[in-house]
């Protein structure tokens, strides 16, 4: 049996990934690449050091040979049977791989254990890869009170002017 969070094993190169929780000292390597992830879009100011501090037991980190390619960064607040997921994110070259996947269903696990029913989760309407990823993994789109590219959203979201779109599901 391979040790506890070891979720892969390729044989032909044996590369090792695992899960884990994230940690602080997660923060400065994430804040550093979030940007390429995100396609060039300014992420990392949404990304502060509190939540790798504070929220390290809901958030989790996928590493490849001792390297992070991907992340998911998560919380329960209150009210205390809702979760919510902040950031997921997967290095470009291994993306389609399942690997956000793994990271919704371990926070999924986690959250569940703490008595959390339902999982929430915001993007932009520009982000239609997000958008695919979270209606694939079972989301569905909370109805706002206007549309952008046959998506409903939620105007002036966090009062900056813009709009987001607002995911919700229950726990498995
Ligand atoms: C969104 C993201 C996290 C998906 O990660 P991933 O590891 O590639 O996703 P997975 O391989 O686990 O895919 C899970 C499911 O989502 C679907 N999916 C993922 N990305 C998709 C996309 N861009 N378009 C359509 N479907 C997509 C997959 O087809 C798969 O569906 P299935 O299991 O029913 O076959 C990744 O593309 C990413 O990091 N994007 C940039 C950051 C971002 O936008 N994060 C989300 C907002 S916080």
């Amino acid at each position: 049996m391979p040790p506890r969070g070891v979720v892969r094993r390729r044989l032909v190169d044996c590369t090792v990934v695992k899960i884990r929780h994230l940690e602080e000292a997660d923060h400065g390597p994430v804040v550093a690449v979030v940007d390429g992830w995100w396609g060039g879009r300014r992420m990392a100011t949404k990304l502060p050091r509190l939540f790798f501090r504070y929220f390290a037991g809901t958030s989790f980190a996928v590493e490849e040979d001792g390297e992070l390619v991907a992340f998911l960064v998560g919380l329960v607040g209150s009210p205390a049977d809702e979760a919510y997921v902040h950031f997921v994110g997967v290095r470009p070259d291994h993306r389609s791989q399942g690997l956000g996947r793994r990271l919704y269903e371990t926070f999924f696990d986690e959250v569940g254990r703490r008595g959390c029913r339902t999982v929430r989760a915001i993007t932009s309407p520009v982000n239609t890869g997000s958008i695919r990823f979270h209606t694939s993994m079972g989301f569905e789109v909370l109805r706002g009170e206007d549309a952008e590219g046959g998506t409903s959203v939620h105007p002036n979201y966090d009062g900056d002017g813009e709009a987001r779109v607002v995911f919700v599901r229950e726990v498995p």
